[in-house]
C-alpha cells in the first residue's frame, strides 16, 4: 500500500451515487483526520465531463459540501493500479468492475454496503429516475459506508 491510501467509488453514470459517496467519504475522512486520496467514476460514458446531477449537488449542499465542481469520468483498468480500494455502489457495476479488473491488480474490489454490518449484499439504489427523496436515501447509504471504510482504513486495513 502507498503511504496515502487511495479509494475510488464507482456507479453507473458518475453523476448521482458515486459523487455522493466521494463527498461523504471526504467528509468522514476529514472528521477522522485521515489523509486519503478519494475519487469517483462511472462504468458508463454518458456523463463524462459533466457535473453531478443537480439533485445530488443539492443533497450534498444540504450537508455542507460543494460538489458542483466534480466532473464525470469513466472507470478504466488503470484505476486498479492507481487505487488501493475500488468500491462499487451496486451489483451490476461490481460485475462490470470484476470484468475490467486486470489479473493480479493491486486494488481490492468490493460492494459498498458489504462493509456495513447488517447490510451485506445490499445495493445503493439508483436514484436517477426517482424523486429528490431518493437522493436523501442515497446520502444516508453512502454515509453509512463511508463511516465504516474510514474507520477500517484508519486502522490500516
Ligand atoms: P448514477 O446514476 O449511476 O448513480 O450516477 C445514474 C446516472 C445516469 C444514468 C443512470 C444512472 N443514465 O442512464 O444516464
Amino acid at each position: 500500500m502507498t503511504a496515502r491510501p487511495a479509494i475510488l467509488f464507482v456507479c453507473l453514470g458518475n453523476i448521482c451515487r458515486s459523487p455522493l459517496a466521494e463527498a461523504a467519504f471526504r467528509l468522514e475522512a476529514e472528521r477522522a483526520n485521515l489523509d486519503v486520496t478519494v475519487d469517483s467514476a462511472g462504468t458508463g460514458d454518458w456523463h463524462v465531463g459533466e457535473p453531478p446531477d443537480p439533485r445530488a449537488i443539492a443533497v450534498a449542499r444540504a450537508h455542507g459540501l460543494d460538489i458542483a465542481g466534480y466532473r464525470g469520468r469513466q472507470v478504466s483498468s488503470a484505476d486498479f493500479e492507481r487505487f488501493d480500494h475500488v468500491v462499487a455502489l451496486d451489483h451490476a457495476n461490481l460485475a462490470r468492475l470484476r470484468a475490467l479488473r486486470p489479473e493480479g491488480a493491486r486494488a481490492s474490489l468490493s460492494l459498498l454496503l458489504d462493509h456495513v454490518p447488517g447490510r451485506a449484499g445490499e445495493p445503493v439504489a439508483d436514484p436517477y429516475y426517482g424523486g429528490p427523496e431518493g437522493f436523501a436515501t442515497t446520502w444516508d447509504d453512502v454515509t453509512s459506508g463511508a463511516r465504516v471504510l474510514v474507520r477500517r482504513i484508519a486502522d490500516g486495513a
